[in-house]
């Protein structure tokens, strides 16, 4: 096992109808004039947005609105919402959504302390030492956000999508509510849970051999997440299933599954290769789901290169598909790998994921863009269990054809 520092300080509130407690937390943490930030109007037509305000006016918390997130979140929202929180004096930034709305919301408490354009921190202008309190209503169990150390914004001008990291703006306050959940549409419930099993499957797979106990975990928690998923497919209003799935999410992404297997002391485990290969689709395609996304490029990341870690991957399929190879040879072994990753692919596309990048309406014409900004992201090469260079990035996505 290799060394590791591990926090989650976010505060979780998590329960049915918790979303109207809000504003009872918030004043708990000090807030007088939140900024309140949410998406393209889900929390609107679901009455979320109605119960979080009635809920802070209650707590005497005043609140200043903006909405329009995109999924994806761009950069001039963010900027926009940096000068509202200036201009109103706000002492919180309070999400009410999903990856992207907490995304947009922690880029605006980083940006607002800071004198430059918020832009620098991902560019790597600028390292981010201070920052506004966040908090968040959890409404789509995904992205992690809501207790994750990173933030992923998009600069459409620049056709990049770019994620900085930094543990002092990890959300003090989590409210989750698996009700508020209920009203997703299964394509958004499927492509949630496909992001977190895959936030799961970077730190697996990283280079740091075995480690039973984060093993165990991680592979109870994507078992976990397939179960959860498929019963609420089923049948949407499944609270048990909804909240399997949202806590599953959080602990997929607040790190606990790196402990013991980061390359290097206090780093995040694992290369992110598919999150590497899918942002540039999401920064160039942005009504491309995250997680749609990943459903196609983490299985064809698997196949490309599952032969420089074979032990590893026979850990996986033990672990989350109860397989193993029917005798000793190199030649089961390898059979067994390619059945996991069958199964594995198998199972998002019965979710109703994609199944190729041509579902999702790319061509192979597109290529081209992503491998350029793939490279001023990464540069020559980048990748843990197998260093992956520009030639086999082409190859990964032409396979996912
Ligand atoms: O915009 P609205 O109208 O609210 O609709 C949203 C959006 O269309 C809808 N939705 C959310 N909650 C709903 C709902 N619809 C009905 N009922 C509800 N309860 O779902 C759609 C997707 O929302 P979004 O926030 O985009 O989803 P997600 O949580 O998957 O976030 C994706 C973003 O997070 C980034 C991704 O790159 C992407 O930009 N990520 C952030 C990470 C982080 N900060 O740690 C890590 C991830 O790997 C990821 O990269
Ligand atoms: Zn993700």
């Amino acid at each position: 096992m290799n060394d590791f520092s591990f926090q989650s300080p976010t505060r979780f509130v998590f329960g049915r109808g918790f979303c109207d407690r809000c504003g009872d937390e918030l004043a708990t943490l000090g807030a007088k004039r939140v900024l309140l930030v949410f998406g393209g109007g889900s929390v609107r037509h679901a009455g979320t947005l109605a119960r979080v305000e009635a809920s802070l006016a209650a707590a005497g918390i005043e609140c200043v609105e903006l909405g329009g997130v995109r999924p994806n979140p761009e950069l001039g929202l963010v900027r926009k919402g940096v000068s509202l929180a200036r201009e109103r004096d706000v002492d919180l930034v309070l999400a009410v959504g999903g990856g992207s709305v907490i995304d947009c919301a922690k880029a605006i408490a980083f940006g607002v302390p800071y004198e430059g354009d918020v832009w620098d921190f991902f560019s790597g202008k600028a390292s981010i030492t201070s920052c506004l309190p966040i908090a968040s209503v959890l409404t789509i169990p995904a992205a992690g956000s809501e207790a994750s150390a990173s933030c992923v914004i998009s600069n459409d001008a620049l056709s990049l999508k770019r994620g900085c990291a930094g543990e002092v703006f990890r959300p003090k306050l989590a409210i989750m509510d698996p009700e508020l959940t209920f009203t997703l549409p299964a394509y958004q419930t499927a492509a949630g849970a496909t992001d977190i099993i895959c936030h799961i499957c970077e730190r697996f797979f990283s280079s740091a051999g075995p480690v039973p106990v984060t093993d165990s975990i991680s592979c109870a928690l994507i078992r976990t997440v397939m179960d959860a998923a498929s019963a609420a497919l089923e049948n949407p209003d499944d609270y048990d299933a909804r909240a399997n799935i949202m806590w599953a999410g959080t602990l997929a992404h607040n790190d606990l599954c790196s402990c013991g297997r980061s390359a290097s002391y206090g780093k995040r485990a694992g290369g992110w290769e598919s999150h590497g290969l899918e942002h540039e689709i999401s920064a160039h395609h942005p009504q491309v789901a995250h997680g749609a996304g990943l459903a196609v490029i983490l299985p064809a990341w698997m196949r490309h290169v599952w032969r420089s870690d074979v032990e590893r991957f026979l850990s996986f399929a033990e672990g989350v598909f109860g397989l193993a190879p029917a005798d000793e040879t190199n030649e089961e072994a390898e059979r067994c790998v390619e059945r996991a990753i069958d199964c594995l692919q198998a199972f998002l596309v019965g979710m109703g994921m994609p199944a190729t990048l041509t579902d999702l309406g790319l061509s192979p014409a597109d290529v081209d863009a992503w491998i350029e900004t793939l490279s001023q992201n990464k540069g020559e090469s980048f990748g843990e269990l197998q260093t992956l260079t520009m030639d086999d990035a082409r190859a990964i996505y032409l396979s996912a054809f």
